[in-house]
Formats: structure tokens, C-alpha cells, sequence
């Protein structure tokens, strides 16, 4: 929740109509993580020599506002049109700061908006994404020494904690005896929760500084020559840049962001302290007991990293053809499923058997075999995905397999042994409840196992294995290619830890033969786009929609009702269908729509009963069914059919769920509500 960006430029001429547009657009782009309001921080007008010591500054613009990017954008150019605030004003070296906000502490509103300020003058400021839990005895503190609070926020006490500590090293002899990066270390110390930040300040002009510990932060470095790594120091750092060398340098929340500026990146990691002055870059690494041990502010250890290339391309992460996010990656799943095997899926010569290659398992197959139980662990739609692929897990690999809710693991304190193998799926890797879930497994000695589709998140670095989905990017709040593609990937889990088991060759083989046919199939059933839409113009004023599955497609049903729920605002509930007769069955009339899905695998006559006991209930509903069961499965009553293609039963929930993403889509589209940007929702859940 909530996105983090800034821009600095050195020794490159911006205008300030340009440093304000990198700003707005690199919050476009993290909008997906929060939307209810937004804010930036640039230079107001001063002339100063770079080069000589800077005196304090003028106060820094502030500019913040209740609502999305785009009102945030519109505000900052109508107060500029009202004051003497140039545009046109050129800077050759400049740091701004923006922030998109998911409120978790105080409503949307201006004064909840980031940048929080230390107070008047804008000494320091600060955005942030995360939470800090100690805020409180903070803000207790920085009371009794004189500090006035606007916001109801957690972070306002980052900003005045800084003030506080520069003001306090600086006591006495009047000069500035503090660095910039001494007084975010200090900050540090005083900080509990979950936090990237990015500091600007007057006292520092032309600086900034981003720490990190839990949250997500990217560094984006433009025009450095090829073998220059980042140094350790700001002397090493001038001693590898070329004199004057300009370039531009970015922090963002996700690497989305900085595709369109370069894709020369450095995630950084947690307890990183990251100073941007002089064109040079600066590493340090924060150390709690140090700092608590020194007495006075702390000079921790530097640390060289070195950058690494995005694989990503602009077009990725535009909309192209299409409307919206949502309807673009339902559409391209085709392809993201193709990535997603790619170099897995090997298919045997002659005498040879298909078989399946996962890069990121292999050191550790040995040890999931031998585990007593794999625990699948995860949050909305992972942990269905996870749900969906337990079947063909538990058949191939003979191993129990049991699910967590990550949130729900942690409140119970569920047992975890070290004979278990945990594990943790993930689209955005970055998952707040998962990744506490996958501390807790780790401590508990589990084998810990990371699914995730973003490639330097947090699981994929703190789990001991694991595999990435390579569905490319997901922008659209509600997971839809990301859903398929990790359904693909349990498979071909349950595949390899199968692998040294004969007697269920044959079944791989057809699992493998029908993987290499899946994306075709999933190209066959988004054909029915228009039959969806002319399904979500017969619902569109529903109250509720009920999705019933069982087996395989027990994930479809709380998945397709997921979609709907988030993005079309409708009540809807996936249910087992097993347990119909136990309690939902009283809902049943002719009025509530119910979809079931009845697709051909072992449950098929049971579902058919189910569907029998519907109609004699005069039940409304829509069947999905495989290609040619539609008499039959409509015998006996009236129902509307939806028809897919059949697969290999384990594969079937890929084939299912497409069409519950159309029907959310349309009805989102048709019931007038914002498909990419769900209300009250963000994407990624980096909060508890
Ligand atoms: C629903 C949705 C959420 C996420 C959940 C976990 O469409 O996207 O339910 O699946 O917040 O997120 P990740 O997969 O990033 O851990």
C-alpha cells in the first residue's frame, strides 16, 4: 500500500514544468498501490552555488491532495497559475519526492497526505510506505518537547523525529555538525514496523535519502557509464563518475515505475540506507545493536552493490488495445501462461519421458520429498491458487498438503515443524500477512519455498528456494494472469516432486501434454468475451451471486466470486458444493443467480446432482459445463450454459476461471465502477 517516488536530477538543465511531470508520472504508474490521495515535494526559487557549502535553503513546495493522481496534478498546476511560481524555472541539480497513499492511519485528506512535514519551514520531509507500530510513545515524546502535530498519521513523526535529532546535534556552536545520512540513522533507531522512506530536506538541498526495512524500494540509476558499480563512499563514488557527469537518479516502490527513465536498478535491501548527493551514490548498512551500543550517532559500515538490468519493456506496463489493465492481462493470458512454462516443460525424445525442469527446486527436491506434510500459505487470490493446485500435489507427491490463510496462521500461531516444507505464494512477493507468515516458518525451521512473480521481492529473497511465475507484470488491483500462472506453476511442483515415482508416469505425461496445449485452449475460451458481457447486462442489477464448485473447482468457485466482489462491488460467494445441503440451500430461489460449475473431471456426477437439486428448487442458474454437456446438464430444468473447453482435470481451473474474470470485468464496466482501481482496495498489502 501506498507508493513512494522521487527524482533527482545532476548536472542535467529540468525545467520545473519536466521535474513535476517525472514526478506525476512515476506516480501513475504506482497508483495501483493506492489511490486516495497524493502529494510532492520540489524546490521553491533560490540561487545557490553547488559547489560552495549550502547554507539552509528556502522551505521546499509542498503540495498534497485528497483524491487520485490526476486531482493531485490539477491542484499543484492551479495553485501554480496562482502564485509567481516559474515552470519554466530551470535546475541543474534538483531532488523531488512524491507519495500515493491506501490511508491506513487517518482518512484521505490533505493533512494525512505524505509528505509529512517536521512543521513549519519544511525542514524535513518525508514519504513513506509501511507502518510504524511505535508512533505513538514517539509522538508522546516529541510532544513534551514542544512539537505540534497536524495529521493523525503514523509517519508525521519521521519528519519531526529528524528535526529533533538535527536540532539537537547542531545545539550550541550554531554549525551543522550532523550529515544527512547520520541523522536518518538516527531516525532508524527510534523506528518499529514496516518502512521505505525518502527523506528531503532544506538543511541538505539537493540531497535525498531513502531507508528501507519491510517495504519495497527500487534504485534507478540513468546515464552511468556501463562497468561502474555503486560505491561505497561518496569519495568512490566521485572517483568512478566522470567529473560533472550528469545523470539522473530515481527511487521508487516498484520497479514499474522506472522502466520508462532505465533499467539499470538496484533493489535495495532491508536496513540499506541509500544517500544521493554530488551525482554520487552512498550505501550504508544500519545496524540496530550498533547504534544502540555508540551512545552518539552512529557511522555504520558502507556496502558495495552493484546494479542490475530490468527485464522489463514500456509496453509491458502501457495498456495498448485495451481499455483497462484488468481486461488486458485476462486477454493476454494466453502469452503470460506460454512465459510461465518456458524452458520447464521438456518433452522427451524417443526413449526419454516428459518431464519438467524447475531451475530455482532442484537442489531441494530431495528434501520436499522427504518433508511430513507441504503447508501452502498465502492471501486472497494466491492462497486460491494454492487451493486449486493442492489436488494434483497431493496425488503426485503422496504428501499431505494442508492450507494457511497467512493472517490466519499467525493469529492462531498454527504449528509449523521442521519436517515441513512451507510454501509461500505471492504475486507481488511483498505481501505483508505472507511475509510475517514465512518469518514465522522459518523460525520454526521449515523448508520455506517462495511463488512469486516479481523477481527481487521480499519472498523470493528470504525463502530458501522457489520458483518465479514470469507472468509479467500485473497492474490491475484484482490478480487475474497472475491467478493462471501460479496454478501453472503448483502444477508443474506436483509434477517434479512426482518425477521419481513410475507408477504415475503415464498421468505426468498427459498433465505435461495438456500444459503444452493450455494456452490454446485459454485462447479459445476468452472468445467468449461477448457472451460474458451479454451475461453481466442480465446481472447488472443483482444484489448477490452465488458460485458453487467442488474439487478442482472448489478455488474456481471462491476465486470467480473473489473478482466480482472486488472489482464489481456485487456480494458473492464461493461455495463447496458439498456443502450445499448444509445451510447455503436455504438461499436458493428463483430470483439469485447461482453459477456452478460442472466441468468434466471425477466430481462431474456429483455436480450433476447438485444441479438437480437446484432445479427442483427452481434455482437461477448458470452452468458451465464442458463443450457438448449442455442438454445434458440442463435436463430437467431451465439454465443458462456456459461452455469450455475440457483439459486434463488438474489443468481445468485455468480453463474455468477465465470466464468468471470476463463476467467480473464486464459487470465492473457496465455497473460504472473503476476496474483497475477497486474502491477502498490496493495491490500490493504491505500493512497488516
Ligand atoms: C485479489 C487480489 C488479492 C491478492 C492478495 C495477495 O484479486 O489480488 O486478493 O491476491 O492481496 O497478494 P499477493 O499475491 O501479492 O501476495
Amino acid at each position: 500500500m501506498c507508493g513512494i517516488f522521487a527524482y533527482l536530477n545532476y548536472n542535467v538543465n529540468r525545467e520545473r514544468r519536466y521535474i513535476l511531470e517525472v514526478l506525476f508520472n512515476g506516480l501513475r504508474r504506482l497508483e495501483y498501490r493506492g489511490y486516495d490521495s497524493a502529494g510532492i515535494s520540489i524546490d521553491s526559487s533560490f540561487s545557490r552555488d553547488p559547489n560552495t557549502p549550502s547554507p539552509i535553503s528556502p522551505p521546499p513546495l509542498v503540495f498534497r491532495q485528497e483524491g487520485n493522481i490526476e486531482s493531485l496534478v490539477k491542484s499543484v498546476y492551479q495553485d501554480v497559475a496562482l502564485t509567481d511560481i516559474n515552470l519554466e524555472e530551470s535546475f541543474s541539480i534538483h531532488s523531488g519526492i512524491a507519495h500515493t497513499r491506501w490511508a491506513t492511519h487517518g482518512e484521505p485528506a490533505p493533512r494525512n497526505s505524505h509528505p509529512q512535514t517536521s512543521g513549519a519551514g519544511n525542514d524535513f520531509l518525508v514519504v513513506h510506505n509501511g507502518v510504524i507500530t511505535n508512533y505513538e510513545v514517539l509522538k508522546e515524546t516529541l510532544v513534551r518537547h514542544g512539537f505540534t502535530f497536524e495529521s493523525e498519521t503514523d509517519t508525521e513523526v519521521i519528519p519531526k523525529l529528524a528535526k529533533f535529532v538535527f536540532d539537537k546535534a547542531n545545539e550550541g556552536d550554531g554549525d551543522q555538525n550532523v550529515t544527512f545520512s547520520q541523522v536518518v540513522l538516527e531516525v532508524m533507531r527510534h523506528l518499529e514496523g514496516a518502512y521505505a522512506l525518502i527523506f528531503k530536506s532544506r538543511h541538505y538541498p539537493n540531497e535525498l535519502i531513502a531507508c528501507k526495512r519491510g517495504s519495497p524500494l527500487v534504485l534507478g540509476v540513468k546515464e552511468l557509464t556501463e562497468d561502474m558499480s555503486i560505491g561505497a563512499s561518496f569519495h568512490d563514488v566521485k572517483h568512478l563518475s566522470k567529473e560533472g557527469h550528469p545523470k539522473e537518479l530515481f527511487l521508487s516502490s516498484d520497479a514499474h515505475a522506472l522502466v520508462e527513465h532505465t533499467k539499470k536498478v538496484l533493489v535495495i535491501e532491508d536496513g540499506e540506507v541509500v544517500h544521493l548527493k554530488d551525482g554520487g551514490v552512498s550505501i550504508l548498512k544500519f545496524d540496530n545493536d550498533k547504534g544502540k551500543h555508540s551512545g552518539g550517532l552512529s557511522r555504520p559500515a558502507s556496502v558495495q552493490r552493484a546494479l542490475s538490468v530490468l527485464e522489463m519493456e514500456v509496453e509491458q506496463i502501457n495498456k495498448g488495445k485495451y481499455e483497462h489493465y484488468m481486461q488486458k492481462e485476462i486477454h493476454e493470458q494466453p502469452e503470460s501462461l506460454t512465459t510461465t512454462m518456458r524452458g520447464r516443460l521438456i518433452r522427451g525424445g524417443s526413449c526419454k519421458a516428459k518431464t519438467v525442469l524447475l531451475g530455482g527446486l532442484k537442489d531441494h527436491l530431495k528434501t520436499i520429498r522427504r518433508s511430513r506434510r507441504i503447508v501452502f500459505i498465502g492471501c486472497g487470490t494466491s492462497y486460491n491458487a494454492a487451493l486449486a493446485a493442492r489436488p494434483i500435489l497431493e496425488e503426485l507427491s503422496g504428501i499431505p498438503v494442508t492450507m494457511e490463510i497467512a493472517s490466519d496462521l499467525l493469529d492462531r500461531q498454527g504449528p509449523i515443524y521442521r519436517e515441513d516444507t512451507a510454501v509461500f505464494v505471492s504475486q507481488s512477493g511483498e505481501t505483508a500477512d505472507t511475509l510475517l507468515a514465512l518469518q514465522y516458518a522459518l523460525e520454526n525451521g521449515a523448508l520455506c519455498v517462495g511463488i512469486t512473480n516479481t523477481v527481487g521481492s521480499a519472498i523470493a529473497r528470504n525463502t530458501h528456494c522457489g520458483v518465479h511465475i514470469n507472468a509479467g507484470c500485473e497492474i490491475g488491483v484484482a490478480s487475474t494472469k497472475a491467478y493462471t500462472s501460479q496454478i501453472v506453476v503448483m502444477a508443474m511442483l506436483a509434477l517434479a516432486i512426482g518425477d521419481d515415482t513410475i507408477s504415475s508416469q503415464g498421468r505426468r505425461e498427459a498433465i505435461i501434454d495438456g500444459l503444452f496445449d493450455l494456452p490454446n485452449k485459454v485462447r479459445e475460451v476468452l472468445k467468449l468475451d461477448q457472451e460474458m458481457k451479454d451475461l453481466a447486462k442480465l446481472l447488472i442489477a443483482e444484489q448477490s451471486l452465488l458460485v458453487f464448485g467442488r474439487g478442482y473447482n472448489y478455488a474456481t468457485a471462491l476465486e470467480g466470486a473473489l473478482k466480482v466482489k472486488e472489482v464489481a462491488l456485487m456480494h458473492s460467494e464461493g461455495i463447496l458444493a458439498g456443502e450445499m445441503k448444509h445451510g447455503p440451500l436455504a438461499l436458493v430461489d428463483e430470483n439469485l443467480p447461482i453459477v456452478v460449475i460442472a466441468t468434466r473431471d471425477a466430481c462431474f456426477s456429483k455436480q450433476q446432482s447438485v444441479i438437480q437439486q437446484l432445479h427442483a428448487r427452481k434455482g437461477r442458474l448458470i452452468v458451465m459445463c464442458s463443450k457438448g454437456d449442455a442438454m445434458s446438464v440442463c435436463a430437467g430444468g431451465s439454465c443458462r450454459v456456459i461452455e469450455v473447453p475440457q483439459v486434463e482435470d488438474c489443468l481445468q481451473p485455468v480453463v474455468n476461471v477465465v470466464p468468471l474474470q470476463l463476467l467480473a470485468y464486464h459487470l465492473t464496466v457496465i455497473r460504472g465502477y473503476n476496474v483497475d482501481q477497486p474502491r477502498n482496495l490496493a495491490k500490493s498489502v504491505t500493512t497488516q
